[in-house]
């Protein structure tokens, strides 16, 4: 079977084992059972087809990637740094695929909101604060933090024109913003710690793929190079918190038998892991998250905020921020490339992936036929945006510390 030489976002080829490339234009789909056209979750994904037609383009032959899951898990995100958003500021960002202006009030409440004017559809990334509303560059109507639109300039405002407002609770320096059916909200247990740093990476990837990392045991040895792993407890899930507990012992320079830390981990859904880390032979204490937000279809942000307590303060909460990066850079070069398989080929020493994934079904909409659904947002992207992975990725460095401007 050869296809055309038109990117072919909207089909599928259920079964497809390799494609190959047959010519300048063309290439071959090897092993479909079934052609499959429009949006759609089965079977070979758009994701495949889109790195087929990039080896296409670079005229090698290569084995398509199977489905992720769906890009967009319902669950509490990143979109900021409060230390990044000033009263008055206003930022265009795009968060699960939507365009969307982040702005903090006057009086200092973060707001994330739909970026076009339900007026007339201008750009709200033009506009601007006033006092504890938002104005549009169009046609100066203004919106309040609930959305409804508060003032003319020339005459009533229209009753119609609502602000599509999403919900945002800001905590320990992070915006968070929730996404799909949401029946819980992430618990801010931090009292009085210095400020947390952050670090920011953009990357192909998945928060699910992020998550599944806490409980991938056989990597923190190989690829983190951690030794004596011991758990001191059990992956737990209730409900959409998942915790667990390790000690490790890390290799450090100028200290022979390295150092003991322990890790306390809870995640909340797939967008918020907390870690916190207890180092007792420095006499330190850290908390840390580990925030994985979808940007658009297969790019993510992954945010690393952190803060810490014990002697030399600042030099330690920096030298652990460089530490932790260098970590997540060993990760992230795993996860840009890897494939998503759904059936992993697992041994008893893995760690509970199997439980993990279990737990992440809960925080997709499952139709009656208990498969994913596709979203709103999600098929928009399926038929717009069209990432291409390797091309349409970008990579911010070893972890950039996050600064005002366009997401
Ligand atoms: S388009 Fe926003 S006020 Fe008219
Ligand atoms: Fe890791």
């Amino acid at each position: 079977m050869a296809a055309s030489s038109t990117r072919p976002q909207l089909n599928s080829y259920v079964g497809a084992t390799e494609y190959r490339i047959v010519g300048a234009t063309e290439y071959r789909i090897v092993g479909a059972t079934e052609y499959r056209s429009g949006p759609s979750t089965l079977g070979i994904c758009r994701d495949t087809l889109c790195i087929c037609y990039e080896a296409r383009r670079e005229g090698r032959s290569v084995k398509p990637r199977t489905p992720t899951p769906p890009p967009y898990p319902s669950g509490w995100y990143c979109v900021g740094i409060s230390n990044s958003l000033r009263s008055g500021q206003h930022r265009a960002i795009t968060f699960m695929g939507e365009e969307l202006v982040l702005y903090r009030t006057k009086s200092g409440q973060a707001c994330l909101a739909d970026a076009f004017c339900p007026h007339l559809g201008a750009h709200l990334g033009d506009g601007k604060v006033v006092g504890d509303e938002f104005r549009c560059p169009f046609h100066g109507l203004t919106f309040n933090v609930g959305g409804q639109c508060a003032a003319s300039p020339y005459g009533k405002p229209p009753q119609a024109a609502r602000l599509h407002m999403f919900e945002v609770i800001e905590e320990n320096g992070l915006i968070l913003a929730g996404h799909g059916d949401l029946t819980w909200k992430p618990r801010f247990p931090l009292g009085s710690w210095p400020e947390v740093t952050t670090r920011r990476w953009r990357f192909r990837g998945h928060p699910q793929e992020v998550t599944e990392n806490s409980v991938d045991l056989a990597h923190l040895s190989v690829l983190h190079r951690f030794a004596d792993l011991r758990v001191l407890n059990e992956v737990e899930t209730v409900g959409p918190a998942l915790t667990a507990a390790y000690s490790i012992r890390r290799r450090i320079p100028l200290m022979r038998n390295g150092v003991y830390a322990e890790f306390r981990i809870r995640a909340e859904g797939l967008g918020y892991s907390e870690v916190e880390i207890t180092l007792p032979e420095l006499g330190i204490e850290v908390r840390q998250w580990i925030l994985p937000t979808p940007v658009r279809d297969e790019v993510i942000d992954l945010r690393l905020a952190l803060t810490l307590r014990g002697p030399l303060r600042s030099i330690a909460q920096r030298a652990v921020v460089l530490s932790v990066a260098h970590e997540i850079n060993r990760d992230i070069a795993i996860w840009q490339r890897k494939h998503y398989l759904p059936r992993p080929a697992l041994s008893k020493d893995d760690g509970p992936i199997g439980k993990y994934r279990a737990w992440t079904r809960q925080f997709y909409q499952t139709g009656a036929n208990g498969r994913c659904e596709v979203t709103t947002a999600e098929r928009r992207a399926h038929t717009e945006v069209g990432a291409v992975p390797g091309r349409d990725v970008v990579q911010i460095g070893a972890g950039d510390i996050e600064s005002v401007g366009p997401v």
